[in-house]
């Protein structure tokens, strides 16, 4: 991809590449690049200080690719790097780079999914504990009452390929009772995790018909689309050749052999190393 400006797709691990479907059936003419930071996964439960520099090398891993622009399809990233990113790295890595996260756009648009006015929120313990959902929310739609839950045994659950044995349903049905014995007006559930989608059969099995569940990958894409629109300054520098590259920073054919589950189809991945 010689002098292509590729989008850069960002997670701790393989749970972007849900996101990254999304925005990639949406907008197919742009070029991508996905990196996994597969060697130093799960981030959830890791302090604001590595999640930020964590992020902050895969950030800049991406822009030294050309990537003028990075999405971190990662709830954890966004919500302990992603504004330390903007408001402070960003000036001395080039003015005209810009890196987008999952959280606000998700917010933005919560409040059409819910009539109780009631959401219940899963993700990571470091996305829960951060509260960005919360305030997310509020700003948008001050009336929801948003009742947050960490599920940290789901992610390693997913990345280790359990996440359709039966063995998984003991800790999807032990998160899902908790949140619903808290709140039982809650009328939709927001996967706040992008692996989460991976056991959304499961968690529709073991919740009652009318609670709606919301994956982020189709509203993260709508949001690109509208961001472009509003920035043709960026629209213009994207490449438009229909490429993506798979990168990981761990073992290439373990990313091969699970990433085909996230991404809906068998992936090439190829290794970085960012020491
Ligand atoms: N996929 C990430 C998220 O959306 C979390 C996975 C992890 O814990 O690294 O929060």
């Amino acid at each position: 991809m010689a002098n292509s400006a590729p989008i850069g797709i960002f997670d701790s691990g393989y749970g972007g590449l849900t996101v990254f479907r999304s925005i990639a059936d949406l907008l197919p003419q742009y070029d991508y690049i996905y990196l996994g930071d597969n060697a130093r996964a799960p981030y959830g439960n890791r302090s604001f200080d590595t999640v930020h520099q964590y992020t902050l090398e895969c950030v800049k891993w991406f822009f030294g690719q050309g990537c003028p622009l990075v999405i971190l399809a990662c709830n954890t990233a966004s919500a302990k790097a992603l504004r330390t990113i903007q408001q402070r790295d960003l000036q001395g890595l080039g003015a005209d780079k810009r890196v987008l996260g999952v959280i606000r756009p998700t917010a933005e648009v919560i409040g059409n999914y819910t009539k109780t006015k009631s959401v219940g929120v899963l993700g990571t313990k470091g996305t829960i504990s951060s509260g960005s959902y919360e305030i997310e929310i509020h700003h948008f739609f001050p009336e929801i009452k948003v009742h947050q839950m960490a599920c940290p045994m789901w992610v390693p659950l997913i990345e280790n390929g359990e996440y359709n044995r039966p063995g998984a349903d003991y800790f999807v049905v032990k998160y899902l009772d908790q949140l619903i014995s808290s709140a039982p007006d809650i009328d939709t559930i927001l996967l706040a995790c992008t692996h989460y989608p991976l056991l959304i059969n499961k968690i529709k099995k073991f919740l009652p018909e009318n609670i709606k569940v919301v994956s982020q990958g189709p509203i993260v894409a709508d949001s690109l689309s509208d961001y472009l629109l509003r920035h043709p300054e960026m629209e213009q520098r994207l490449s438009k050749s229909g490429a993506k590259r798979f990168f990981t920073t761990d073992d290439t054919a373990d990313f091969d052999m699970h990433g085909g589950a996230f991404w809906g189809e068998r992936v090439k991945s190829e290794v970085v190393n960012l020491g």
